[in-house]
């Protein structure tokens, strides 16, 4: 037998929808073609933050049609809480070396600060070309560290959003839209 909460679908516990799926897709092919225009001619590397910025990323990557290569780095600082620990730990470091290359950091939503510039730099350590920042959500009402932002999607307002690749406590990264989660989905025991 199959308990009414297993039924539930990540939907139900959105209050609102922040942003939707067309208003995504319409920002992440603005994006990717100013990524283009800018990095023609360039070897560019997209160095993107798991787990959040999958979904981001796969979408840009095929708005951005000139050759590029792929790398990851796997960041935390949430765990299971809305609230940003403020300790950044590598967990995953890139693949390939970046030294003279042309990097651009793929991020889902800028927050504190803090595990962007932790990532920059660790990065510009390695000497690339260039860092430059790709962020889909920007929260700037959150703001402890003062980060650049090359390119952005939307500004958000400071409240606890979840769906395409952001979580809480591991879940609704699947929701193909940016949501608002129910704050009883949270306090709940
Ligand atoms: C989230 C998000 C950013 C970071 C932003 O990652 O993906 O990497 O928090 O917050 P900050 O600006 O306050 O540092 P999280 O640690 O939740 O990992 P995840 O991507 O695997 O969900």
């Amino acid at each position: 037998m199959v308990s009414a909460t297993r039924l539930a679908t990540p939907a139900d516990d959105i209050a609102e929808v922040l942003v939707d799926e067309g208003a995504i897709e319409t920002k992440v092919r603005e994006l990717g073609a100013r990524i283009a225009d800018d990095y023609r001619g360039k070897d560019l590397v997209l160095v993107s933050i798991l787990k959040g910025a999958l979904p981001f990323l796969a979408d840009l990557m095929r708005q951005i049609p000139i050759p590029l290569a792929l790398d990851f780095l796997e960041v935390s600082s949430y765990g299971a809480s809305t609230e940003s620990s403020g300790v950044v730990r590598i967990l995953k470091d890139l693949a390939n070396p970046i030294e003279g290359r042309h990097v651009l950091v793929v991020e889902d939503i800028l927050d504190t600060g803090g595990t962007l510039a932790h990532v920059v730099d660790h990065l510009r350590s390695q000497r690339p070309a260039s860092v430059r920042l790709c962020t889909l959500l920007d929260k700037p009402a959150r703001r402890l560290v003062p980060i650049e932002i090359d390119y952005k999607g939307f500004e958000i307002p400071d409240k606890f959003v979840v769906g395409y690749g952001l979580d809480y406590a591991e879940r609704y990264r699947n929701l193909p839209f940016i949501g608002v989660l129910k704050p009883e989905v949270y306090r709940s025991p």
